[in-house]
């Protein structure tokens, strides 16, 4: 039997705590190399400015396979009023190859996101770190505020979109009440960022959300929206003077505009690229390491986030009798 796990199904077994956790774990295990974890394959829907993503990835030590099929429609929301990102994962047994579980990899998406973000923060943000300023108001904006508020004590966020101001008043009263701190909208880019101490964006923007002239020392940046080489949500100025995480040198290399077009037009070298996130995570490299240095952990995504994410949500139905059990 595989088990069906719908949206809220998970919202009901996976919490934000957990996703960091685990998706630590896997980050271990791809840097002690115990991780399989491919390159995704991506095919591109150029008329629709879509794209679809074949994700698959293998965690030895936690037991976890899974392929997630993931698709990104940048214009859902305003042509469809449909989500922008579509998603389904495959978990498989990695004793037998049995297909164990088929769930919705929208929610499981946007959790293990968070979860990546919630654990570059608590390597390399600042302890008493209490402001956030986060652009992009939308899903996974709403996942990145949630995490970064369970590993550091946040006792206020602003926001900024180019959502219409509803939209983005509603997002703000839903967030203050999720997170019981206050939630304000700001006025503009500037004005969200200049006295944050967590930067957050989340966007499919192509050009820079903010200038890395407004930031302050000690300022830490998880930037997960730009995914292509022609993407681009953090500036080279900020790039110049922040020491880089990467999730994974390869892939964000090929994939990271933030990154690609500082290094394409000479602005920085490789070596710039401080770390991967694993190395924190395993002690190969310290995170942050002064009070003044600024800290960007830009996220392109990986697969070992799924399987790890997946894995969870798996058990934890399975212990509390949730999901729906189907046969092929
Ligand atoms: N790194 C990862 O693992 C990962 C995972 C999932 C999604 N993503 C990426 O994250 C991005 C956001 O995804 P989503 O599901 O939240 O999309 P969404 O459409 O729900 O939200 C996008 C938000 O970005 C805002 N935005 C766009 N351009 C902006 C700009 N220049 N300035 C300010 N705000 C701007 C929009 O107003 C909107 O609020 C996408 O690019 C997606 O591919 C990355």
């Amino acid at each position: 039997m595989v088990l069906f796990l719908s949206r809220s199904d998970l919202e009901s077994v996976l919490t934000m705590s957990d996703a960091i956790n685990v998706v630590e774990h896997a980050f271990a295990e791809f840097s002690r190399r115990t991780a399989k974890a491919p390159l995704r394959v991506p095919i591109e829907v150029e008329k629709e400015e879509g794209i679809v993503l074949f994700m698959p990835a293998y965690l030895e030590q936690m037991e976890a396979m899974s392929c997630k099929v993931v698709s990104v429609f940048k214009n859902n929301p305003q042509l469809y009023n449909l989500p922008t990102i579509h998603a389904a994962v495959l978990l498989i047994d990695p004793k037998t190859g049995q297909i164990l579980s088929i769930m919705d990899g929208g929610y499981l998406t946007a959790m293990r996101t968070g979860g990546v973000s919630g654990v570059a923060t608590k390597y390399l943000a600042r302890e008493k770190a209490k402001k956030v300023g986060l652009i992009g108001t939308g899903v996974q904006a709403e996942k990145q505020l949630w995490a970064v508020c369970e590993v550091r004590p946040i006792e206020k966020a602003k926001i900024y979109s180019i959502d219409p101001i509803e939209r983005q008043e509603a997002f703000a009263k839903q967030m203050s009440e999720k997170l019981n701190i206050p939630v304000n909208v700001a006025t503009s880019n500037k004005e969200t960022v200049e006295d944050a101490d967590i930067i957050l964006t989340a966007t499919w923007s192509k050009t820079p959300t903010f200038s890395g002239d407004w930031i302050k020392p000690g300022t830490h940046i998880n930037g997960i929206g730009s995914y292509t080489p022609q993407m681009q949500e953090v500036d080279v100025a900020t790039v110049k003077k922040a020491k880089v995480v990467v999730d994974s040198f390869e892939a964000s290399f090929s994939e990271a505009g933030d990154l690609i077009i500082p290094l394409e037009n000479g602005a920085i070298t490789k070596e710039h690229i401080y770390a991967e996130l694993g190395d924190l995570v395993i002690g190969k490299k310290p995170g942050r390491t002064s009070e003044d240095e600024i800290t960007f952990f830009k996220s392109v995504g990986m697969a070992i986030q799924d399987a790890s994410a997946a894995k969870h949500a798996y058990l934890a139905a399975k212990k509390k009798n949730i999901g729906t059990e189907i046969s092929f």
